[in-house]
């Protein structure tokens, strides 16, 4: 069983991707009629701004949750929408239709050996030469959040959160695999410390997309113990010194492109 989110309330949680969109799209330059792809677009806030990016092409936002899908659609705004997972995207994105694909805070809901389908997919819808920019948790992800969590989810009969949470090295062979070049871009861990202002912030970030990573595992009586749980001893052990529960995020950040026809033809000799 997969994560259930609630559109709505994701919408209102989510300062804390929205002041990293400027540092994901610094720097991208589809044509103007091009195609962009927001894979795992959440409720539409950065798909939203790609329209400025193809001013006379179009922008399509993919998810797998329909209520985020719901709450995108019914903000408007210019792009596209469709329910769809990014392992398989064939229904709803065709092959090298697209000049660039978005992907923020998304592909670490993937599993693990996973990684290579959504990857696969990535490199099919691309054009030759299109780029890909993404960021997703990577090695070392909201650490002290997890220990947390991992324990009060074990105290309920459950398990660690299941994100996967890559390092470089793990994904480097991934893209190369899928035919993703990331020669010209990057594929580096960095380093942010990410806005929880207060308690009412860390709550609304607990509830809206942190808590519901570990709930398919648990028996539907041991839920909510678990949430009442989780909600108290976050908030005692990740308040900082300075009042604050801001959270060390740690992302695997990438630029990587679709080989050319000419590079493509060459690397198959
Ligand atoms: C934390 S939200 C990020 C949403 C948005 N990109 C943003 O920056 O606000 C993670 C999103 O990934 C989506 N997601 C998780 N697994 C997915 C999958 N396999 N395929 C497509 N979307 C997925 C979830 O439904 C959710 O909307």
């Amino acid at each position: 069983m997969t994560a259930v989110w609630d559109g709505e309330l994701y919408a209102a949680n989510t300062a804390h991707h929205r002041r990293f969109d400027d540092h994901v799209l610094a720097g991208l330059a589809p044509p103007p009629d091009g195609t962009v792809l927001d894979l795992g677009c959440g409720a539409g806030d950065l798909t939203r701004r790609l329209v400025g990016l193809v001013p006379r092409g179009r922008v399509l936002g993919v998810d797998a949750d329909p209520s985020m899908v719901r709450v995108a659609a019914a903000a408007g705004g210019g792009p596209e929408y469709a329910v769809a997972r990014a392992q398989d995207l064939r229904g709803a994105v065709p092959d090298a239709s697209v000049d660039l694909v978005v992907s923020t805070a998304a592909l670490h809901w993937v599993p693990a050996d996973e990684q290579a389908l959504v990857l696969a997919e990535v490199a099919r819808v691309l054009r030759p030469g299109g780029t890909f920019r993404a960021e997703l948790g990577g090695a070392g992800q909201i650490a002290a959040a997890r220990a947390v969590l991992d324990e009060v989810s074990r105290e309920h009969g459950g398990g660690a959160g299941p994100w996967c949470f890559p390092s470089p090295q793990e994904y480097a062979p991934l893209l190369a695999a899928a035919g993703l070049g990331t020669d010209g871009g990057w594929l580096r861990l960095v380093h942010q410390r990410r806005s929880m202002p207060d308690a009412d912030a860390l709550v609304g970030w607990l509830r809206s997309q942190v808590l519901i990573a570990y709930e398919p595992a648990l028996e539907p009586a041991s839920r909510a113990s678990f949430r009442a749980e989780a909600e108290r001893r976050a908030l005692a052990a990740l308040r900082r010194d300075d009042g604050t529960y801001d959270q060390d995020y740690v992302r695997l950040d990438l630029l990587a492109r679709r080989a050319g026809e000419q590079e493509a033809l060459r690397s198959r000799g």
